[in-house]
């Protein structure tokens, strides 16, 4: 909350998904969006319009009062190369200020998945097999997506600020290789180590069982 409203017309990068829900309800009732630019992280594509799991539909629901001014790339256009090379000269315009992230079951950032580089830019990309089941599976879309469009590390890295979040049991398992692991592209979450005002928040249940991994996180 502070981080936004440190910044009260700033650009912020918003994910979305589970981890990021409760922390957009406590936003959305505590500030005011209305002057900030804000950023989809990435967005599924071929997925029809009205799809619970699309990520403007998913932000819709959790961050009701940004609804009217949430861009993302439009993935609808038919032509998925040009509108991420538009949503990448979009975002080029301003930086990101701030980009508030989850990280995927596989150590994904958005949507880059293991064998993004810190040079990846926002593109279209083919989504691992676990990210299809999970669109369908916790999302609940109603067809299995296999690509999307997602902003990339470059630019998360040059954002001034990334708060990262984790939480649930279910990450335990991509916390210890983020923090045991040394970085690199086959776990895009541990590029954001590098970054000088990174900050890793995992909750209890996600932290559990941390004993005796070494290093350190972002
Ligand atoms: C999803 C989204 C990401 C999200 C991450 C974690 O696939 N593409 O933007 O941050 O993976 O999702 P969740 O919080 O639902 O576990």
């Amino acid at each position: 909350m502070q981080s936004i409203e440190r910044r009260p017309a700033g650009t912020v990068c918003l994910a979305t998904g589970r981890t990021v829900e409760p922390v957009y309800a406590v936003i959305d009732q505590g500030a005011d969006l209305t002057h900030h630019r804000l950023f989809l992280l990435d967005e599924f594509g071929g997925l029809p319009p009205g799809d619970p799991a699309r990520c403007a539909a998913m932000i819709e629901r959790s961050l009701p009062s940004a609804r009217h001014h949430v861009v993302g790339p439009d993935v609808d256009s038919g032509h998925p190369e040009q509108a991420a090379l538009d949503y990448r000269a979009l975002i080029a315009e301003t930086g990101i200020d701030l980009a508030v992230v989850g990280i995927g079951g596989n150590g994904h950032i958005g949507m880059n998945e293991p064998g993004s580089g810190p040079a990846s830019v926002t593109r279209v990309v083919r989504l691992a097999p676990e990210t299809q089941d999970n669109a369908v599976t916790s999302y609940r879309a109603t067809t299995r997506p296999t690509w999307g469009i997602t902003v990339g590390m470059s630019e998360l890295l040059a954002a001034d600020e990334v708060i990262v979040l984790v939480s649930g049991s279910h990450k335990r398992e991509i916390i210890a290789r983020l923090l045991g692991e040394p970085p690199g592209a086959n776990l895009p979450a541990s590029l954001l180590s590098s970054h000088e005002n990174a900050r890793l928040i995992i909750d209890g249940s996600a932290a559990a069982d941390l004993t005796g991994v070494n290093g350190s996180g972002s």
